[in-house]
């Protein structure tokens, strides 16, 4: 079951605005309505966001994400459409009810963090927790460990004054974590935070909601957020959902121009990942391999290097075709394997992450799922980084062009044992 859904959602602003949806429903385009003093925030929005996902809306100022997403925890009314927040049509329910779901439920981070000045930050974090009925020592403690979660241990005492505006945001988080709801909508919530604050503040939620399993609506203006945060992307324009799709897809598949355009502009080093640009290894050796076997391998598939691995698929290591040259020149047995030095990563690292990981290594990157198992190979991250830099390979390939996609299935390519 989705933790959220909206069908169909419609807000429009203006006298009688049900004759707004009617009228956009017949086709009538948005400027129309205006002239009729209608002001159509949000048409016919609908998505679902999955348990534990993060899903982004993301667009322009005005095309209507802060009206969407306060016809979530009905902040506001929608004009038409249903909002089910696990399992219950909030549409529905009376102030009780509504107030309910709003304790339980949903919490809400907004850009301009809320605190209360002449609160002290526990007590700030701890708000909301009173009206849920709870003992002061139970909303202390409560208020500590969501402090503890972003970073702000210790400060709890202090008041906001004190605090700089990144902190100030933390604590705006910590309070929304308190509040110990599944669901999460945050409006913007870093829009005001200078790039590294922000860079922080982004990591330390993927990381928040990794440890938490939250699901978070997390609205943007900013496309590399985004695509930094998106599980998936809901991309809007002036009311309008046009398209909501991963990061890949958004990027590779883009439904019209009006998306195409948006995010022709986007840092794709930051967006793509190891999966997204690795290969698989032309051939692999088993580890019970001798030196003549990788010779031999080597050989046939003009191999400079190649990795070795074991049954289970763990990396065992690599050899060069110099050292296997030289091991067979001297009849000895032993693979002349290279362990230690080999650069690892996972394939959700992005590109920039591996450029400045795989500087130098004249090694292939190897990538890695969380069971250290092989699942590709990246032969030459710099020649990728310097494609990033909109250089050329001397092909006229450049990462612009560079297929994103899920790589088809590991193809665990030629193996000798
Ligand atoms: N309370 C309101 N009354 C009338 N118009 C509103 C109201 N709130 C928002 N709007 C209008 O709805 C549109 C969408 O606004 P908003 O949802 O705030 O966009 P965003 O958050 O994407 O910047 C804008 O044209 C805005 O002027
Ligand atoms: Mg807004």
């Amino acid at each position: 079951m989705p933790a959220l859904e909206a069908d169909g959602v419609f807000k429009i602003f203006g006298r009688r605005p049900e004759r707004g949806v009617r009228a956009l429903r017949e086709g009538r385009t948005r400027e129309e309505l205006r002239s009729r003093g209608l002001t159509p925030a949000v048409i016919d929005a609908t998505f679902s966001v999955d348990p534990g996902e993060i899903f982004v809306v993301m667009g322009l100022s005005g095309s209507g994400k802060s009206t969407l997403i306060r016809t979530v925890n009905r902040l506001l009314d929608p004009t038409a459409g249903t909002v089910v927040i696990d399992g219950t049509d909030i549409s529905s329910l009376d102030a009780v009810g509504l107030r309910r779901v709003r304790r339980e439920k949903i919490s809400m981070v907004f850009q301009h963090f809320a605190l209360l000045p002449h609160r002290t930050v526990g007590e700030n974090a701890a708000y909301g927790l009173q009206v849920q009925g709870m003992n002061s020592s139970d909303r202390r403690a409560r208020a500590e460990q969501a402090l503890d979660m972003v970073g702000l241990k210790g400060w709890g005492a202090s008041m906001p004054s004190e605090l700089s505006g990144g902190m100030r945001q933390r604590v705006g988080l910590a309070r929304a974590l308190a509040a110990g709801t599944d669901i999460m909508l945050m409006d913007e919530a870093f829009s005001a935070l200078d790039p590294l604050i922000r860079r922080e503040m982004q990591d330390q939620l993927i990381d928040l909601q990794q440890r938490l399993d939250k699901t978070i609506l997390f609205i943007t203006h900013d496309l590399n957020e985004a695509m930094r945060l998106g599980d998936r992307i809901a991309m809007m324009r002036d009311g309008r959902i046009e398209q909501i799709g991963t990061a890949e897809q958004i990027l590779n598949n883009p439904v019209n121009n009006y998306v195409a355009e948006f995010v022709q502009d986007v840092d794709r080093t930051r967006v793509l990942t190891a999966a997204n640009v690795m290969e698989q290894p032309v051939a692999v050796l088993g580890s019970t391999s001798g030196p003549q076997a990788a010779h031999k391998l080597m050989r046939e598939h003009q191999l400079a290097w190649l990795l070795v691995v074991n049954r289970d698929r763990t990396v065992h290591g690599l050899v060069w075709s110099h050292d296997v040259a030289a091991a067979v020149r001297e009849g000895t047995d032993v693979l002349p394997l290279h362990r230690a030095e080999l650069p690892y990563t996972s394939p959700d690292t992005t590109l920039s992450d591996l450029f400045t990981q795989a500087a130098s290594s004249p090694a292939p990157l190897v990538v890695r799922d969380e069971d250290q198992r092989l699942v590709g190979v990246i032969p030459d991250v710099t020649l990728l980084a310097a494609m990033g830099n909109g250089q050329s390979n001397g092909n006229g390939q450049t990462l612009e062009n560079v297929p994103v996609g899920i790589p088809a299935g590991v193809d665990h390519g030629t193996e000798v044992r």
